[in-house]
């Protein structure tokens, strides 16, 4: 039985906005980014969800492909129409990262720690990644898509060669099969509580909770700028969610606002 139906989703929903108006499931779609993108230059209400069972062209980070195989993982978009001014956008992608975390912890009892920005990791593998993509209209931001990947039910064999050995699912986790209408209601319900704090200005709260499940802080990294390949300790991350790289060789701080961070090692 289809454990990811409309009725599903709207039956273990407690919020208001996220998921109430339209929720699109498709079987198979290129992208669900794209396609809620679509429907938010067409109008789409805030809130509305765009699902799909497996994704032909599914978009990550960087222009890389987002693996999606059917039947067995969480792959949605989500339109926001923030009244956010557009250099805090970031931050509505630390708290979709924060979001998952805590719904996962609160749900299965184990927390995934946050690489910055947005991948969430159990065990040092990826279950999930977020890609938000921006439109802006004169100079303010006309709506935000939200796209969430999470592995729910992969088994091992269900990553491809160039991915094994660095992601890994919900169902590896803990063990068990899991009921995908529950995970995504519960990711929805923790985003709307974190939007709403964003839009009341509470930046620092969530600022706050993010920095203690981000695994990046305290950490040596490296970064590629420009072609350069720095290296140095993640200090903090400041209000417009920028990542504070302080430097081992010239010992000055980078604001590092995009593209790929490598772990390295602890302090
Ligand atoms: C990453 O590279 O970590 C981000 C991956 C984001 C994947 C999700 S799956 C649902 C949504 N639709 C897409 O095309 N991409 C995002």
């Amino acid at each position: 039985m289809n454990d990811l139906t409309e009725d599903k989703i709207r039956a273990a929903l407690t919020g208001t906005i996220l998921g109430r108006d339209l929720i699109e499931i498709h079987d198979v779609i290129d992208s669900t980014n794209k396609r809620a993108g679509e429907l938010a230059l067409a109008g789409a209400a805030e809130g509305s969800l765009v699902i799909a069972e497996t994704q032909t062209a599914g978009k990550g980070r960087l222009g890389r492909v987002w693996h999606s195989p059917a039947g067995k993982n969480i792959y949605v978009s989500i339109i926001l129409r923030p009244n956010l001014d557009p250099n805090r956008v970031s931050l509505l992608t630390l708290a979709a990262g924060l979001s998952g975390s805590n719904a996962i912890a609160k749900q299965l009892g184990i927390r995934p720690a946050v690489k910055w920005p947005n991948d969430l990791l159990i065990d040092g593998k990826k279950i999930c990644g977020i890609l938000s993509e921006l439109e802006m209209k004169q100079a303010r931001v006309s709506h935000v898509i939200i796209g969430v990947g999470i592995n729910v039910n992969m088994d091992e064999d269900d990553f491809p060669p160039e991915i094994s050995g660095l992601g890994t699912s919900l169902k590896i986790a803990v063990g068990q099969k899991l009921d995908r209408a529950k995970i995504l209601s519960g990711f929805l319900d923790e985003l709307e509580k974190n939007y709403f704090e964003l839009s009341r200005g509470n930046t620092d709260g969530m600022l706050d909770q993010y920095r203690r499940v981000c695994l990046t802080l305290g950490q040596t990294v490296s970064f590629q700028k420009k072609d350069l390949l720095i290296e140095g300790i993640a200090e903090d991350i400041d209000r417009t969610g920028e990542l504070l790289v302080k430097d081992h060789s010239t010992g000055r701080t980078h604001r590092v606002t995009a593209g790929d961070v490598n772990l390295l090692k602890k302090g």
